[in-house]
């Protein structure tokens, strides 16, 4: 069965993802014995430490294949990038320096500071917008300003974007309230699919498989069929469209009333 993993930091020596080729093939047999068939090579770019330039994200990814061919390790992986929001975003695109997770340069993955939503980035969204790109906002779940303020997500979603939570929170790697995050996004429909944004760190595994089990525990085997079939879809340029519904604010309990 296809899995599609649309963001991962596995290439070697060009982000804080794999340090070397050796440590490449072990994620990438990670990945497989996750259940990983097909996987976007998504190195960070335009973050202000790393700039990955289109051309050598793919050179890097077609030796990658060929390495992964000769190991008969069954992995099919593409070229793209991890983008976070930046003025310079425009005119990378413009160069022609940016890789989408398809190959009609319809979605990007874009990424904000771990520790903000900054003010421009409606009006970057909107400029990236007028240029037919769907940004698919990575792992809000783990932003700490996201996290203080959940409903910032459903303004980013109104405006078009699709979003990706990331499997490990939501099991419950990165603690409790991020995998309350994440489950609150995903009841309330605002998410399209996981990935893995695997990285070499330890205590840090595929967890992606485990992310279907447990969505599909909560909430039903159709959910854990749909985030496969967006992830799918995601790299094959189709529509996904997300069905969702603001957050639930919890009433406080007034114990004083009978
Ligand atoms: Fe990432």
């Amino acid at each position: 069965m296809v899995l599609v993993d649309i963001h991962c930091h596995i290439l070697p020596g060009i982000d804080d993802g794999s340090k070397d080729w050796q440590t490449s093939m072990k994620l990438a047999k990670d990945a497989v014995k996750d259940g990983i068939t097909h996987a976007v090579m998504t190195p960070h770019t335009l973050n202000g430490r790393y700039l990955n330039h289109k051309e050598d994200v793919i050179r890097l990814t077609d030796n990658f294949q060929k390495m992964l061919d000769e190991a008969k390790i069954p992995l099919t992986v593409f070229p793209g990038q991890e983008v976070r929001i930046s003025g310079d975003l425009p005119q990378a695109l413009d160069d022609d320096d940016i890789l989408f997770l398809d190959e009609d340069g319809r979605y990007m993955l874009l990424e904000f500071p771990s520790d903000d939503v900054p003010a421009y980035s409606k009006d970057m969204i909107f400029q990236v917008m007028q240029r037919s790109i769907t940004p698919i906002i990575v792992h809000p779940e783990r932003n700490s300003r996201i996290l203080k303020n959940p409903s910032i997500l459903q303004g980013l979603i109104e405006q078009g974007c699709l979003v990706q939570i990331t499997a490990s929170s939501y099991v419950g790697t990165f603690g409790k309230e991020i995998e309350e995050m994440s489950r609150k996004f995903i009841e309330a429909g605002q998410c399209a699919c996981f990935a893995s944004d695997a990285h070499d760190l330890p205590k840090r595994d595929y967890e992606y498989s485990e992310a279907l089990q447990k969505l599909s525990n909560e909430f039903g085997s159709e959910k854990a069929q749909e985030y496969r079939d967006n992830a799918q879809a995601i790299v094959n340029g189709d529509n996904v469209q997300l069905n969702w519904q603001p957050l639930t604010t919890k009433k406080k309990k007034k114990f004083w009333l009978f």
